[in-house]
């Protein structure tokens, strides 16, 4: 397989795609960037309003436009929103773009990380609703990506648990950046 310039982190909200991302890009040393705060960026709203305002509907169109605008920038690692990968238009950017990587979190380790936050808006579902999302989503991401359990980790065992899979995949070429010791 040849090397990919992108390398997106996927699966359920809470499987922390965003911390983990900002510490393997640095352990890369490329750049990082999170799909959700890219679109409320070219929006000028947060997820919240846009859910509010415009329905989840508009939002998913948000988010893919916001995808499809990350070829050819060099290296990148890349946080994408829980339901990015689900999108059929997505996945296909995922299966031909990027180096996908699924962070595996337990539905109940997942509501226990996120229990406090206010501003995703699909938390404010019912419990049983939000355990349907997270089983409907699951063969996707692991279709999608090769899949890093996080339960019971530390941040630092998960990124290196990815450098790993990204060396042994032939993804650390030295054009694409560098790891650093
Ligand atoms: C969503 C997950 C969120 C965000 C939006 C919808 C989802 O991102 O994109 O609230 O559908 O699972 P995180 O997975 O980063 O929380």
């Amino acid at each position: 397989m040849s090397a990919c310039s992108l390398i997106c982190l996927i699966g359920f909200m809470g499987c922390g795609k965003s911390t983990v991302g900002r510490l393997l890009a640095e352990r890369l040393g490329c750049a990082f960037l999170d799909l959700d705060s890219l679109v409320e960026e070219r929006r000028g709203k947060s997820i919240l309003e846009i859910f509010r305002c415009e329905g989840e509907e508009a939002f998913r169109g948000y988010e893919t436009d916001a995808l499809n605008s990350l070829t050819g920038r060099g290296r990148l690692v890349l946080a994408a929103g829980g339901g990015a990968a689900v999108r059929p238009e997505n996945s296909r950017f995922f299966l031909e773009n990027s180096f996908t990587i699924h962070l595996q979190v337990s539905f109940p380790e997942a509501l226990a990380r996120t229990r406090f936050d206010p501003l995703r808006p699909l938390l404010r579902l019912p419990q049983e609703s939000l355990k349907a999302l997270y089983d409907s989503r699951l063969p996707e991401y692991r279709r999608l990506g090769l899949t890093v359990a996080t339960d019971g980790r530390s941040l630092e065992q998960v990124v290196e648990e990815i450098v790993r899979l990204l060396r042994a995949r032939g993804q650390l070429r030295e054009d694409l950046g560098q790891v650093h010791p």
